[in-house]
């Protein structure tokens, strides 16, 4: 008889199991549906590779924040930023990479709200003398595949653009004088710069007349998702988190 109890609870118990991965949602084994979210983490203080190996900084922290509130795990998958706005809504369903609401970009994608304003800063030779956006004409230029920088690098005339998978590998570069100059957005600029302060410096955007840029979330186009992500980002912002994130990751403001 016990045999017989034994067999039919063990029977139960593959068919709840049986059932629930049948969902379309992934759930965890909390029970929480999963959010998966693409990011390339090459770009501190937004993102980058911690010590345990796994993708940390500014935009995991807000995005599992956002999650949190969202009542979803969040699970990062780590990528070639280039390939991200493709694979939203199929390898991933969402996309937090410092990523530059661009109308070109959102004809693929919905975009969350701002959470952060960037521009583009010029990476040079300590003792270069390139301030102006004419003294980067006819110029070599590194910059990150399918950035915003590499955009800005292809728009001034004359210009030999040199693109890379990994930001870092365009400092390199600049460094060896491969390339004459690297268009990044500011806080990574700053981050790379203080790497190597003997060898580059990072001039101000505005210095070559780029305009202000705005950091928001990719969403899959005409979801509900988009909605979710706003309502968790405004709590985010109310209740203090976002504050405390930005102090903690990027130390101003
Ligand atoms: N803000 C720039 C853009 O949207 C650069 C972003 C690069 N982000 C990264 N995680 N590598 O094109």
């Amino acid at each position: 008889m016990k045999k017989i109890i034994a067999m039919f609870l063990t029977a139960v118990l593959c068919m709840t199991v049986l059932a629930g991965c049948g969902n379309d949602a992934q759930k965890t084994s909390q029970n929480k549906e999963v959010l998966i979210v693409g990011t390339n983490a090459e770009f501190p203080p937004f993102e980058y590779v911690g010590d345990d190996g796994q993708p940390d900084g500014f935009d995991i922290a807000l995005i599992k924040a956002i999650g949190e509130k969202m009542g979803k795990e969040v699970q990062v998958e780590n990528m070639e930023f280039d390939s991200l706005v493709a694979s939203i809504g199929s390898k991933i369903d969402l996309a937090i990479a410092g990523m530059t609401v661009d109308p070109d970009r959102a004809k693929s994608v919905d975009f969350s709200d701002n959470y952060y304003e960037a521009v583009q800063y010029v990476i040079v030779p300590i003792d270069s003398e390139i301030a102006t956006i004419a003294d980067l004409e006819n110029k070599t230029i590194g910059a990150q595949l399918g950035t915003t920088g590499m955009f800005k690098a292809e728009d001034i005339a004359g210009t030999t653009v040199t693109t890379y998978n990994k930001a870092v590998d365009a400092v390199n570069d600049l460094i060896n004088g491969r390339v004459d100059a690297v268009i990044i957005d500011k806080n990574p600029a700053e981050v790379f710069v203080s790497k190597f302060p003997d060898d580059v410096k990072a001039i101000d955007g505005a210095q070559f007349e780029f305009e202000p840029e705005y950091y928001a979330i990719a969403c899959p186009k005409d979801s509900e998702l988009v909605k979710e992500v706003n309502k968790a980002l405004a709590e985010v912002k109310e209740d203090g988190t976002f504050d405390a994130l930005v102090a903690e990751y990027i130390g101003e403001e």
